[in-house]
């Protein structure tokens, strides 16, 4: 049989949504902007077939950026000793749940750096607390024991974000000279048995990461069936050891854009943000994540000064912006781009097959 072309290939995506790696890998590569424009469109119909119109609104706060990790891409590491450090309170932090709630955001995503001094028992009290405001919750606070993670699902944490980052191993293993591929993987492992929706995700335009490692990664979200993935580019940060990493913005763009396109083919009906860091890259970012397959955003709500002070990577956008102002600065973006804010929790609906 004849090499498939690219065409080939997204005639196939349109009729099939699945192929190959090495087929997405020749997509990745394919630079021909009539290629990328149909890549983009079809992806922007898939979305609408699945998703449908409504973005959800998920408002995230970062609560710590202490980290107890050396992850070489991220600002918040243990090893970059130039960060003013912060930790709030529960009572801060319960405060502001109330205060997002009340603005009638349906789900609160409580972050931070992997820090220890939030012991699973007052996070599990504090969880039980923030479910009665009736919003979703969603965690991403790192690699914990599964009996941690248990205890927060009872208290009636809904959702999970631990980031892959790379499924691709040895590139794991250069990034993260104190983490485990395995174990991060275990960690979805437990966290889906438990119930939770689980998400996953990737950066893009990493050092040494190469479309296969990049159609990797679409390959294993699509076989873990991840309720949300976050796809996000590499940004890198001056006080790190991969500051000085440089890539074009528009190609790094353009990249993320087809995997997160890609993505949103193979995947279906998964959760997939318009991330800040696409925003902070180039302008207009998260407006064309949205058009090409991303249904969610998430509107900062860390009060400052903290906001300020949880620089994963620099020149982070919405960080000056008064407390509350992402809202309806995003729903304005939606309606713009012709769609509606979503009213519901927004819980990922399996496709049936
Ligand atoms: N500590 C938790 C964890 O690692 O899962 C949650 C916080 S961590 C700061 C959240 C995400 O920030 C990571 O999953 C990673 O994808 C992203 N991130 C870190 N450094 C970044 C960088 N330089 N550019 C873009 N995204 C970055
Ligand atoms: Fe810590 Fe998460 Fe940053 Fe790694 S990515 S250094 S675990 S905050
Ligand atoms: Fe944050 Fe516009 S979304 S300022």
């Amino acid at each position: 049989m004849k090499d498939r072309t690219c065409e080939d290939i997204l005639d196939l995506l349109e009729k099939k949504e699945d192929c190959t790696e090495e087929e997405l890998a020749l997509l990745l590569r394919c630079e021909e902007p009539q290629v990328v424009h149909r890549l983009f469109t079809l992806a922007d119909a898939k979305r609408r077939k699945y998703v449908g119109d409504a973005v959800h609104i998920r408002g995230l706060v970062e609560f710590s950026n202490f980290c107890r990790r050396n992850c070489l891409y991220c600002g918040l590491r243990k090893g970059n000793r130039k960060l003013k450090r912060y930790r709030m309170s529960w009572e801060e932090m319960y405060a502001l749940c109330e205060r997002i709630a009340r603005l009638g955001v349906k789900t609160i995503v409580l972050q931070s750096g992997e820090d220890p001094w939030y012991e699973a028992k007052p996070f599990a009290e504090f969880v039980h607390r923030v479910k009665k405001l009736q919003v979703a919750i969603t965690l991403s606070v790192g690699e914990r024991e599964p009996w941690e993670y248990a205890l927060w699902r009872d208290a009636g944490a809904d959702r999970y974000l631990l980031k892959q980052e790379t499924f691709d191993r040895d590139l794991f293993a250069r990034l993260h000279p104190d983490d485990d591929y395995d174990a991060r993987l275990e960690c979805q492992k437990v966290l889906k048995e438990l119930g939770y929706q689980v998400g996953s995700g990737n950066m893009v335009g990493l050092p040494y990461q190469t479309p296969e490692a990049l159609a990797l990664d679409i390959k294993k979200f699509q076989e873990w069936d991840f309720d949300m993935i976050g796809i996000g580019p590499f940004i890198p940060h001056p006080d790190t050891p991969l500051g000085h990493f440089t890539m074009d913005p528009e190609k790094k763009c353009l990249l993320t854009l087809k995997v997160l396109a890609l993505t949103r083919i193979l995947t279906k009906t998964a959760n997939l943000p318009a991330t800040t860091a696409l925003g902070t890259l180039v302008p207009g970012g998260r407006e064309r994540g949205l058009r090409c397959g991303a249904n969610v955003l998430m509107p900062n709500f860390t009060p400052h000064p903290y906001r300020s002070q949880y620089t994963i990577y620099p020149g982070k956008i919405c960080v000056q912006e008064a407390w509350g102002g992402c809202l309806p600065c995003m729903k304005e973006m939606v309606t713009k781009l012709g769609r509606t804010i979503a009213t519901d929790y927004g819980d990922r609906v399996r496709p049936t097959r």
